[in-house]
């Protein structure tokens, strides 16, 4: 049988071996890959919540660690106690030596019967870029250490959406964390908490070991809204994931933006469940946002949204498309290099496209709502494949995006290939501002 990568093979793991399955196993035996990719796919069944939790022993320690950036060099700190401890960072570049420390401060929020530990913020620095930092939470004694981002290119993304807590999410983790990535950029649906509060606690704890050690940068899903009675949308959300959009002048944590690599690549984290229409908060402080770019010094500009403008899968079909109406004409004026989506549960790769059709200066569509949600991947696609999507299947997986120079980024997409990452795409992208006739 000869391999493909294009087409891994999987055993269902722990799925029944019905005859039927096996008839399907043999027929993609001897037909090999050259039946159409979708055809030739046997997916991999949803895996269960794999439901971190914690023996609290001791109700001062830190919980769910999480870091995020805060302008070009500092950094927040996020961390949950049973306790109310004092909402302190010590930390320094040596294990063990604290030479510097910063408060900040705590808040908790209740949800029908639920009620949360206390959620501590502080933001630490100026730190020094591309150095480890040991750092420990208000007096608990365990000792956590991150790695700044560097502050100029090469610069090194993981993306992936629509993460969940499965053991299919545990695998893309894995990989993620093997991957020497800088920075963790994830457009949507992160706990899959779905109002179950305890939820985001056991997303937390699961995240924690990556989160506490490289900044994660996320906007949200329809996962995050849970919208219960008199209770407002993205109330967890926005208490426990506290992004910096105060300093790209946004008023909501919904969408904000930041740079990253001393400004060399400029990512937007757009909201696709906020109001986005002409005229908006939103759409209008992104009119402001783009015209702050200078592309001399920021060549890359990237944006995220959840879901997909650009989208061959039957699952959420056209969604995304009272959003790309409003804002497509926004990002390509001003020469938007890629959009990562999430949403669909599985990988799609587009040309440069504007307003659906092929164009050398619009953006790269890419979704990787393949993190590995319990509810499993989406694999029925719109036939025959149109033109401008260039690559889709449906996977696990999670994806690389290196800008490597002023000029080139490498994009890969890496498969769940079971609990093996294989690369299954890959693609050089050169930046709009060094394409003729787009500047
Ligand atoms: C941390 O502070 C709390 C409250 O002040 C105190 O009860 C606890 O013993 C302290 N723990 C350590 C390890 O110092
Ligand atoms: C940018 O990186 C690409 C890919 O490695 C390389 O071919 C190109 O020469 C680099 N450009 C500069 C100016 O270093
Ligand atoms: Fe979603």
């Amino acid at each position: 049988m000869a391999t493909s990568t294009r087409c891994s093979r999987r055993p269902p793991r722990g799925a029944p071996s019905a005859p039927l399955l096996s008839l399907v196993l043999v027929g993609i035996f001897l037909l090999g890959c050259s039946v159409p990719h979708a055809l030739c796919y046997v997916r991999p069944p949803a895996r269960a919540n794999i439901a971190v939790s914690l023996a609290v022993t001791d109700i001062n320690a830190p919980q769910q660690v999480h870091i995020s950036m805060v302008g070009a060099d500092k950094m927040r700190v996020s961390w949950i106690t049973v306790a109310s401890v004092s909402s302190t960072v010590y930390y320094g570049t040596s294990p063990g030596v604290y030479t510097s420390s910063a408060s900040g401060s705590s808040s908790s929020y209740s949800f029908l019967t639920y009620t949360s530990g206390r959620i501590n913020n502080v933001v630490i620095g100026p730190l020094l870029p591309s150095t480890i930092y040991y750092y420990r939470c208000s007096n608990a004694t365990k000792e956590f250490s991150l790695k700044t981002p560097p502050g100029q290119l090469p610069i090194k993304f993981a993306v992936v959406g629509d993460l969940g807590q499965t053991g299919w999410t545990k695998t893309t983790l894995d990989h993620v964390a093997v991957s020497g990535y800088d920075v963790l950029l994830l457009p949507g649906d992160l706990s899959y908490a779905d109002n179950v509060q305890s939820l985001w606690d056991s997303f937390g704890l699961l995240v924690e070991p990556l989160a506490s050690q490289r900044p994660w940068m996320v906007t949200e899903g329809n996962h995050e809204i849970e919208k219960v009675s008199t209770i407002e949308s993205f109330r967890a959300y926005n208490a426990r994931w506290r992004m910096p959009y105060e300093l790209s002048g946004s008023s909501s944590n919904l969408y904000y933006s930041f740079d990253a690599a001393g400004g060399a690549v400029h990512v937007i984290m757009l909201g696709s469940y906020t109001d986005f229409a002409v005229g908006t908060a939103q759409y209008n402080w992104l009119i402001g946002d783009l015209a702050k770019i200078n592309r001399q010094t920021t060549p890359w500009v990237v944006a995220l949204i959840h879901a997909p403008w650009y989208n061959t899968n039957y699952a959420h079909q056209n969604e995304g498309e009272p959003m790309r109406l409003a804002m497509e004409g926004l990002l390509y004026k001003a020469r938007v290099d890629v959009v990562f989506a999430g949403h669909v549960h599985a990988y799609e790769r587009f040309d440069r496209v504007n307003l659906k059709k092929q164009d050398k200066c619009g953006p790269v569509h890419i979704t990787v709502g393949d993190g590995g949600n319990r509810e499993g991947l989406a694999s029925a696609y719109i036939s025959p494949k149109p033109a401008i999507s260039l690559f889709r299947e449906a996977s696990f997986g999670h994806g690389q995006f290196n800008v490597v120079n002023m000029t080139h980024a490498r994009w890969t997409w890496h498969r769940n290939s079971n609990d093996i990452s294989v690369v299954g795409d890959g693609v050089w992208l050169t930046s709009l501002f060094s394409t003729p006739g787009c500047f």
